[in-house]
Formats: structure tokens, C-alpha cells, sequence
């Protein structure tokens, strides 16, 4: 894993943007998009970018299970919001919130990773080490999957709804395996309600416990943290 820590996230947003750039001009067509506050200042450089994406793929790594596109609180609507509406891809795919049936969601997902592989994903990591919606526990095998939602992160992503009961109690979201396809992954912690999180990724065991562990296996991957991120590592 090669680790960049900066003094705070708006340099690490920096950085960040330094690398997609560098992957863009090496040719990266499609990318994987995560959601959150983490990656916001990125997309905020990438809007005011010349980048063109006109002949671009992006493809999220997860969604609400019962929120539809025009929901405020839906991922789509978030990208939509963030980025697309500013820099438009030739095409976009988000997992369907609005699907009841999960094998076929599951399935059309799949086919999409399928025709078009990610080149460049960018991850953010939930204070227990989820990646997507990945939660521990979470098999390495996994491909996309429906997920249920811990009560930790219903808590942590609260912020985002009026009340705890609103935060929806199922995901879509890529599997850990789906996302080690991948060519090359960055992601991205600041603050330091993501410090054991990121000690417990970077330098503890391989375990299914902590699902973003499984990133020590992968070989093209970046860590941008800031200090507070960073602050547990002790190499
Ligand atoms: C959510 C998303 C993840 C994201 C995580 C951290 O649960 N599914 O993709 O990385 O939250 O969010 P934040 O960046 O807001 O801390």
C-alpha cells in the first residue's frame, strides 16, 4: 500500500486529485465512485476541472434499498448533485434502490462490473472498516450483494436524515471482491473518527472482522489520510 498522510482534507482532496488525474491521463475510462463527505471535495476540484468524461464509465459502489433517484437522501441523487450534473459520463450506473427483487438487481449489477471492469475506484471507509456497504463480517469472496445495514452505521450516517428511523435499513452494494477487481483503488479517511478504522486496515490482520483488511492484498492501491486519519499508525 503506498500511504500519502497531509496535514488536513483539503490537501488530502488535493492529493487525491492529483492521483484520478494521473490515472486519467494514463487512460482510465471507467471509474468507481463512492459517496459520503469524504469524497466531496474531490468532486468539487474534478467540477472545476477541464476534465471531459464524455467517453467515460462510472459505476457507484452502492445504494439505498427503498430510496429512489429523486430522493434528496439517495446516492444517486448525491452524485447527481456532486458531480454528474456538472461533469456528465457517456454512462452512469448506480444500483437500483427502487428493485424489489434482489437476485435480479444482484445479477444486472454483476454484468455491468462484467462488461466494463473499474480502472480506477475510489473508496471511502466507514468507522467500523466498511467499504461500499461492505460490513464486517462481510465474506472476501463477496460479489455484489443486498445488505443489512449495522446499527453503527445507521448511526453514523443519521447525519444525513431528519431521524435515526429515516436512515434506510438495506443497501446494494458491490462485494468485497467486486471492488479488489478493481486495477487500481484509492481511498481516502480524514478525521479522527476514522483513526481505528484506518490502524485497524493498514496494520492489523487480514480478517474478514474488518473488511477494508482486505485492501493488503491488492496490489495498486493509495491511502490519502490526514493527520487526526493517521494518528493510531505506529510504522
Ligand atoms: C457510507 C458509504 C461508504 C462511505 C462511508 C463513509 O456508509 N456506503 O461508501 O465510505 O459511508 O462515509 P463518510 O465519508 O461520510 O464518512
Amino acid at each position: 500500500m503506498n500511504i500519502i498522510i497531509v496535514d488536513n482534507e483539503q490537501q488530502g482532496a488535493e492529493k487525491a486529485f492529483e492521483q484520478f488525474c494521473k490515472a486519467y491521463r494514463q487512460g482510465a475510462t471507467c471509474f468507481g465512485l463512492a459517496t459520503g463527505s469524504t469524497p466531496q471535495a474531490l468532486y468539487g476540484l474534478i467540477c472545476k476541472s477541464q476534465l471531459d468524461f464524455s467517453r467515460c464509465t462510472s459505476i457507484n459502489l452502492d445504494e439505498y434499498v427503498g430510496l429512489s433517484p429523486d430522493n434528496k437522501k439517495s446516492y444517486h441523487y448525491f452524485m447527481q448533485e456532486k458531480l454528474f450534473s456538472q461533469k456528465p459520463f457517456a454512462q452512469s450506473f448506480l444500483p437500483n434502490g427502487m428493485e424489489n427483487d434482489a437476485e435480479k438487481e444482484v445479477q444486472r449489477y454483476e454484468t455491468i462490473l462484467k462488461g466494463y471492469p473499474i480502472d480506477f475506484q475510489i473508496l471511502g471507509i466507514g468507522r467500523n472498516a466498511h467499504i461500499g456497504f461492505n460490513e464486517p463480517g462481510t465474506p472476501f469472496s463477496q460479489r455484489t450483494h443486498k445488505v443489512k445495514l449495522t446499527d453503527s452505521t445507521i448511526e453514523a450516517n443519521k447525519r444525513f436524515f431528519e431521524r435515526v428511523e429515516d436512515v434506510p435499513t438495506h443497501a446494494y452494494s458491490m462485494g468485497l471482491q467486486s471492488i479488489m477487481d478493481a486495477k487500481e483503488i484509492m481511498l481516502l479517511a480524514f478525521g479522527e473518527t476514522k483513526a481505528v478504522a484506518i490502524r485497524d486496515m493498514i496494520e492489523g490482520n487480514l480478517t474478514e472482522d474488518v473488511p477494508a483488511s482486505i485492501l493488503q492484498t491488492h496490489q495498486n492501491v493509495t491511502v490519502i489520510l490526514d493527520k487526526t486519519a493517521a494518528k493510531l499508525l505506529t510504522k
